[in-house]
């Protein structure tokens, strides 16, 4: 398991005036669209099903189950995002997922058919509670369904800028599998996904109770020849996050030199990492665009760039946007065809530091 080992209090993290509301992507909206679409035709055959949700943020995927009318439970901490997903009429409970609040849903809901989460097991420090809470309120053939950002592709782009405080897990099938079987579980399928720079789904089950699916030793194998599992995978890691911190640093530098002003695309959670780490501060970012409102008129963490509404990106023109929202690329760089074409240039540091032609795909994108 590749995890951290100093922890922030997830009161401090997820409160009521959490950031981050997910349907500010529209690839995202469809991609849990699929999501549910596929949850709904494989596993929820039985009359009446219900659905729960771990980390439901604004109703971004419960609500495809809302408007076909089966049974749901969002469980969601953050009051803010669990207020607008109530508003659509999606059933939020606002709470911490955790045995106790598996106990409280099974007991005035019933056990479920399936159990989902997106982007939100790596964020709780306490896995054997959610475990403890699984076996209380899956029903005996129920899955617990869930999809993270994988650990392959983090060590596969060397994107470094994964690894923050609030991921506090990178799984990997080893990982996950060995976590399952210590709770009388295991894993019956995974399926690959693009989002979030390279993401997994995985599938968990009561042993016994599915066939697993061949691709979950196919990908166990691949973790094995792709040296996931050893130590010193890590350590040549280590030196390509180095050596990305380099060429990053000497790209900007180089584009100032030329008196071009660059202004950053996204204020994600991973451009604190990138901009703390790689020392990137306003004298080479003149400020993070970001559609979200919550984040403009503030300073990043750390490094203090200046956040503004995306206006301020168009209306400024800068000449270089370094596209700290890589994950949204497909998404941004069909947005951005203007600034393109009226010279404008985005420079992306996963796979590696490098500025985007017009010639060349950009196949990194979510
Ligand atoms: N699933 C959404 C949101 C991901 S952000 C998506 O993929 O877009 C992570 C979400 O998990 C946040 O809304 C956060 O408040 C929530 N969260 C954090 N800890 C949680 C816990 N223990 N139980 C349930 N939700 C949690
Ligand atoms: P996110 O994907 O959640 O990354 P992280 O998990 O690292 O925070 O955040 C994407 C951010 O980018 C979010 O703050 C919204 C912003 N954004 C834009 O400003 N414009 C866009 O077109 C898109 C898709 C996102």
């Amino acid at each position: 398991m590749v995890q951290l080992t100093e922890l922030v209090d997830p009161d401090k993290l997820f409160h009521d005036d959490y950031a981050y509301f997910s349907s500010i992507s529209t690839r995202m909206a469809e991609h849990f669209w699929q999501y549910a679409e596929w949850v709904r035709e494989k596993y929820t055959a039985a009359a009446d099903p219900l659905v729960i949700e771990v980390g439901s943020n604004d109703g971004i995927m419960l609500r495809n189950f809302a408007n076909a009318g089966v049974r749901h439970v969002g469980v969601e901490p953050s009051a803010n995002v669990a207020q607008a997903a109530r508003e659509q009429g999606i059933n939020t409970l606002c709470e911490f997922f955790n045995e106790q609040t598996a106990r409280q849903i099974c007991d005035e809901y019933g056990q479920a058919d399936a159990v989902l989460g997106a982007n939100v097991i790596c964020h709780i420090p306490d896995l054997h509670s959610i475990f403890a809470g699984l076996d209380v309120l899956l029903k005996p053939t129920g899955v617990f369904v869930f999809e993270e950002p994988y650990l392959g592709d983090i060590v596969e782009k060397t994107s470094y800028d994964q690894i923050y405080d609030e991921h506090v897990f990178y799984f990997s099938l080893h990982s996950v599998s060995a976590l399952a079987r210590r709770h009388g579980m295991e894993l019956i399928d995974v399926l690959p996904q693009s989002v979030h720079g390279g993401s997994m789904r995985y599938v968990i089950a009561r042993q016994g109770s599915h066939r697993p699916s061949a691709s979950v030793a196919e990908i166990l194998n691949r973790e094995i020849d792709k040296g996931l599992a050893e130590a010193a995978t890590f350590v040549r890691l280590s030196e390509r996050i180095n050596a990305s911190r380099d060429a990053l640093v000497n790209l900007l530098q180089e584009l100032r030199g030329q008196g071009k002003r660059v202004a950053g695309y996204g204020a994600t959670s991973k451009s604190t990492t990138v901009t703390n780490f790689c020392g990137i501060g306003p004298d080479l970012v003149e400020f993070i665009s970001d559609t979200t409102p919550g984040k403009q008129g503030k300073l990043s963490p750390g490094v203090h760039i200046p956040i503004v509404p995306y206006d301020h990106f168009t209306e400024s023109r800068p000449d270089v946007a370094l596209l700290f929202a890589w994950n949204h690329a497909s998404e941004i760089l069909a947005n951005e065809a203007a600034f393109r074409a009226g010279g404008g240039q985005f420079v992306v540091y996963v796979p590696e530091v490098r500025i985007l032609d017009d010639k060349t795909a950009y196949r990194h994108a979510g």
